[in-house]
């Protein structure tokens, strides 16, 4: 038996601190934008070296807030990953804009930046690339693609907290990055929660107002905004894991390292997540591409061994974007992904034996 992921195991050794945490929040009545909420902004910034931290409701919405701040017209044109969350995507419709995809490098499932220059036309405004997985893509490439056609660019950064490239966090190249604080994320909340990460004042400022309903002053509403705060319970409980983050991404990091060597030993015929120079990955993720994906883990699961695929489906083959016009067989590349990739437990308490447990089991496979 080994789980995908054990949140209660992870929690253990802070339990106490947290129940302390919650119970002092219940005592003291802010409830909504509580003095936790500004020091966890104030935190993050830090940790993440950006300026600002909003934070807000959850990864999704923060996704929204940040496309909202930069002001985009409807029919404005976004160039994402098809091979993503729903959010990413749903966040782009969701204002009326177009997405446009562009297909994944195999190698590490992220946008491929040799085929973006192709997709920018006269209407394209913003380029949204994806850490996903926990792997930062390349965002020197990537910004200079941005700058040389005056493109905005919103990194979302929901599986990427403390991923870098070229020794630099995520989330500060762009104009904004999203940050999501969902459960199963390397800082994980206890129910949803998210944030956005600039250097840019003003966008900072926009994203204040437009996290609570675009007001300023108080009932006096400048734009139409979102009711989308973080809740101080939700903050007070990500400050006890905060100073965590660079333990629970080295131990994400060691059993990165651990499962390459066991599987170079067992001649198991997966291919390994790889992290690709340039990247400090953080392994949200540990996602494996296997030819007999499905078989895997179904051989798995008979051994009680947890595994996930992120994603079974394309986003430009979903129901909800059909009206984009997309075709199966657009992105090859992504719709490979979908049928070959499979996420392995990876979380950093898991123990030496439970990962050789899983080598073993897939050698057996
Ligand atoms: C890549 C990506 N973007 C956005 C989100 C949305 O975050 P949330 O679940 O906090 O709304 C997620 C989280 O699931 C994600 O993995």
């Amino acid at each position: 038996m080994v789980p995908l992921l054990d949140l209660p195991r992870i929690h253990k050794p802070i339990q106490a601190d947290l129940e302390r945490v919650a119970v002092e929040v219940l005592r003291d009545g802010k409830y909504i934008l509580g003095p936790q909420v500004t020091e966890l902004e104030k935190k993050l910034a830090t940790y993440c070296d950006v300026k600002h931290v909003v934070s807000c409701a959850n990864g999704s919405d923060a996704l929204v807030l940040a496309l909202m701040a930069l002001d985009l017209a409807p029919g404005d044109e976004v160039i994402t990953t098809p091979y993503t969350f729903f959010a990413t995507v749903s966040a782009i419709t969701r204002l009326q804009l177009k997405p446009v995809f562009v297909d994944i490098d195999p190698v590490t499932f992220n946008l491929d930046l040799n085929q973006i220059e192709a997709a920018i036309t006269p209407r394209t405004r913003a380029l949204l690339p994806v850490h996903l997985f926990g792997q930062a893509v390349d965002m020197d490439k990537l910004m200079a693609i941005a700058t040389k056609h005056h493109l905005r660019v919103v990194e979302d950064c929901a599986q990427a907290i403390g991923s870098r490239w070229n020794n630099k966090m995520v989330g500060g190249f762009g104009d904004i990055g999203t940050l999501s604080f969902y459960p199963t994320k390397n800082l994980g909340g206890f129910g949803d929660g998210g944030a956005l990460t600039t250097n840019d004042d003003m966008l900072a400022e926009k994203l204040r107002i437009l996290r609570l309903h675009g007001m300023n002053p108080r009932y006096y509403h400048k734009v139409v905004g979102l009711n989308g705060r973080l809740d101080t319970l939700q903050a007070a409980l990500l400050l006890v894991k905060l100073p965590l983050l660079d333990s629970y991404a080295a131990g994400r990091r060691a059993n990165a390292a651990l499962y390459k060597e066991l599987f170079a030993k067992s001649g198991a015929k997966v291919e390994a997540p790889i992290e690709i120079p340039g990247a400090f990955h953080v392994y949200n993720q540990y996602v494996i591409r296997s030819a007999n994906r499905d078989t895997l883990k179904a051989h798995l699961a008979k051994l009680g061994i947890g595994s996930d695929i992120y994603y079974p489906l394309s986003l430009h083959e979903q129901e909800c974007f059909a009206f984009l016009g997309y075709k199966k067989g657009a992105f090859p590349q992504s719709e490979k992904a979908a049928a070959t990739s499979l996420a392995l437990p990876v979380f950093g308490e898991l123990t030496r034996a439970e990962i050789e447990e899983v080598v073993a089991a897939i050698a057996s496979a």
